[in-house]
């Protein structure tokens, strides 16, 4: 018996120094699993006589249970221990202030946020978005537009040039989005609606011009498309762009190739204070090119002008951002600086909208 007593005191002592759940189960295992030492006693009891069984079978029951519950409550001990470590280690400060996540201190570019003002604009009105490439033929950018060949009018574009290839091809820098017009006239039947943003190229740079800038171009062509349209199309255009109620217009006469006849727009402003307002004032401020599409640029495109016809227009995006957000230079926009786009930029989450409010 004195072996029954030892072997409780030192697996007593043993489960007491398990350190972790792993130590404990495999004492368990040696002690009550199938082969365990407490187990084989047990099975001893079979063999006995009655009389040692009475006198050795509540002692090694007891030492059965003694050990059971010494694991049992060892168990417990390490659970809540472990508990213990893991909520003082993620304790949270729920007092300390709340940070504003990516999605509300991320600022959207107001180039980005005009382009999103402006589809979401001609988008009501049964528009589809188009875009073409930054690096264009000669011929989609000038010779497809009806610019012939030494026509002074490429000369105005400053155009950024790449070397030429192996056939002694000169691709370049778009130095307007008006080549996406014949590719859109080239790949799809009228009735076509389409305006198309993007990266333009020219070489120049001053407080309202650099070398890289943005432009939208709009194009309607069907059987009956005309002058008049063209005007409800613009005036609706820059009421909901201006977020004002009236805009007054006026239509110039002017020269593109592409176009003909062609008009430059201006709009009606007031300049008091030094500050541009739109829907008041008697001041005028051109913002747009445009005009009925050139028999020649339809034909370049395999439609037929005595069948189809239609109007184009093309404006500056950097320039009508300018205006709209009283930004007064352009460099700027290019120089990606945190504190400019904090002041100037928008909220991610105010996407723009014709219900919502386009710049609210
Ligand atoms: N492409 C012209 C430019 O860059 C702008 C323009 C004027 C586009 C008249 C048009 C248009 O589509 O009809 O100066």
């Amino acid at each position: 018996m004195t072996d029954l007593n030892q072997l409780e005191t030192d697996l007593l002592k043993q489960v007491e120094a398990a350190s972790d759940e792993p130590a404990l189960e495999a004492l368990r295992v040696a002690a009550l699993g199938k082969k365990g030492f407490v187990s084989e006693l047990l099975k001893t009891l079979g063999a006995m006589s009655p009389e040692e069984r009475k006198e050795k079978g509540p002692l090694i029951n007891g030492l059965r249970d003694k050990v059971q519950g010494a694991l049992g409550a060892k168990k417990d001990a390490l659970a809540e221990a472990a508990l213990e470590a893991r909520l003082s280690a993620e304790r949270l400060d729920v007092t300390l202030p709340v940070q504003d996540g990516p999605e509300i201190r991320g600022r959207i570019h107001p180039i980005s946020q005009v382009i999103d003002e402006i589809t979401a604009i001609f988008a009501d009105m049964g528009f589809h978005v188009a875009e073409g490439p930054d690096i264009e033929t000669d011929y989609l950018n000038f010779t497809a537009l009806n610019f012939p060949e030494g026509h002074p009018a490429r000369e105005m574009h400053d155009t950024f040039f790449l070397a030429p290839d192996e056939k002694g091809e000169r691709k370049v820098l778009r130095t307007h989005t008006s080549p996406v017009q014949i590719r859109t006239m080239k790949t799809q039947a009228p009735p076509i609606r389409v305006v198309i943003p993007g990266r333009t190229y020219r070489h120049d740079s001053d407080q309202t011009h650099t070398p890289m800038f943005h432009q939208v171009e709009g194009l309607v062509i069907d059987e009956t498309a005309n002058i008049a349209h063209m005007k409800w199309v613009l005036e609706e255009f820059c009421k909901a762009f201006f977020e004002v109620d009236q805009v007054k217009m006026r239509f110039r006469p002017s020269f593109f190739p592409f176009t003909e006849p062609s008009a430059e727009v201006d709009i009606q402003c007031s300049r008091k204070g030094g500050e541009i307002r739109f829907g008041e004032g008697t001041d005028w401020l051109e913002i747009l090119g445009c005009g009925m599409v050139h028999p020649n640029v339809l034909r370049n495109c395999g439609l037929d002008p005595d069948k189809v016809q239609g109007f184009a227009w093309g404006m500056g995006i950097d320039r009508i951002a300018m205006l709209k957000y009283g930004m007064p230079d352009l460099r700027p926009f290019f120089e990606a600086d945190v504190r400019w786009l904090n002041h100037y930029g928008f909220r991610p989450l105010d996407i723009p909208s014709l219900v919502g409010g386009l710049s609210s």
